[in-house]
């Protein structure tokens, strides 16, 4: 990678080319994909103002069930209340502000104890116990800091901007995927992969299949693209996206082609025949099938470092089913992933050399390009 490159911030008027109209646009500039300084300002003004997915409601099973998320540099604890109720704290102690808790998941903990001088916290954040602070000391004062929570499908998000608009009002124009009954599906296997590439690069591959042919031989032989004409464009504030075509005889995206998996009950039989592909900005990654919903959430860890985490949610029957064998979905995935990281490093690789220059967008590319212009328009407000 160019060092220049790296230490460099794109100027807003990079960003006009990617911000123009399809036909006249250019992908973005190098800067964004490699430089420490875009990474912090997007996790100021990106990361820290947005809702971001982290999860599941159902990961959190009982009471005393938590989980670690670090988020633009912060530790937050999400935790389920003894009142059923999940909330999310920064993992900052209210004495001298020492880190929490270290483990990044617990099941069924009592209290949150901090190491340092013994502080203890209910699960509902508030002090249980701050030892020899006198008579004169106000529990209630020092509760642990707050972190906004919303929830939605099933889906736990957080949002570290105190100010931003309530989750629900965000996902205003979020597509109605009510029919896909994500809120009672189950997580029926996991993957994290840490992939050596910007996290936008993960987003922007997700959001065409210009490359399936030659990179997902196993994929192109299932499911087709439809031109933009044929499926129209889905947009909104939050997201963008678009359907494939399941090809004739096939099921599901599997390696079989096949499903032996019970189908989503109630859906249409049009949407038995397509897989939908959605970016809900920033980094997550939604589609529903038509036996299953996969996620992906990707998650910058460096400026050239993303963590991603893809899940596999299934109905409650299929998991709870004797011989539950998810292989066949698991593994066309897995595959499809690994070949699309693959792609992605590859990208990370030329995009901060001295000799890349943004390029054309071909004309399947219009939700990388939605993708780009939404970053765009962000970043070009952070300048
Ligand atoms: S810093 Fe936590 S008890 Fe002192
Ligand atoms: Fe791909």
């Amino acid at each position: 990678m160019s060092i220049e490159v790296a230490q460099r911030l794109p100027r807003a008027t990079d960003l006009d080319r990617t911000r123009g109209t399809f036909a006249e646009a250019r992908t973005l500039p190098g800067e964004v994909y490699v430089s420490e300084e875009v990474l912090r300002l997007e996790r100021r003004g990106i990361f820290a103002r947005q809702w971001l997915c982290v999860g599941r409601e159902a990961d959190l099973p009982a009471a005393g069930d938590y989980v670690l998320k670090e988020i633009a540099g912060d530790s937050i604890i999400v935790v389920r209340g003894t009142d059923g109720a999940i909330r999310a704290f920064y993992n900052v102690c209210r004495h001298r502000g020492s880190r929490l808790l270290d483990a990044p998941a617990g099941r069924g903990v009592t209290r949150v104890l901090c190491p340092y001088h013994a502080w203890s916290y209910n699960l509902d954040g508030t002090v249980q116990t701050a030892p020899r602070m006198g008579d004169d000391f106000c529990k209630a004062e020092h509760s642990l800091s707050p972190v906004r929570i919303g929830f939605h499908e099933g889906f736990i998000f957080l949002n570290l901007d105190p100010k931003a608009a309530p989750l629900a009002t965000h996902f205003a124009d979020l597509p109605d995927l009510r029919r896909f009954r994500m809120g009672e599906l189950v997580c029926g296997k996991r993957i994290e992969y840490d992939v050596a590439a910007n996290w936008k690069l993960v987003c922007e591959n997700y959001s065409e299949c210009y490359h399936c042919a030659g990179a997902h031989p196993q994929l192109a032989r299932i499911s087709e693209q439809i031109s933009r004409d044929e499926r129209g464009q889905e947009i909104g504030d939050c997201f963008n996206g678009g359907p494939m075509r399941l090809r004739d005889g096939i099921e599901t995206m599997s390696m079989s082609g096949r499903s032996t998996l019970p189908t989503i009950p109630g859906l249409s039989h049009d949407d038995t025949r397509y897989v939908h592909y959605y970016v809900v900005y920033p980094n997550m990654l939604l589609s529903p099938h038509p036996d299953y919903v996969l996620v992906h959430t990707a998650s910058p860890v460096a400026p050239d470092r993303t963590h991603v985490v893809c899940e596999w949610l299934f109905t409650a029957e299929a998991v709870g089913a004797k011989g539950f064998d998810p292989s066949d979905v698991v593994q066309f995935w897995d595959v499809t992933n690994r070949q699309d990281w693959a792609l992605c490093e590859r990208a990370q690789a030329g995009v901060g050399s001295r000799g890349y220059r943004p390029g054309p967008y071909q004309s399947s590319e219009d939700c990388v390009h939605l993708f780009d212009r939404w970053y765009a328009d962000q970043l070009a407000a952070l300048l």
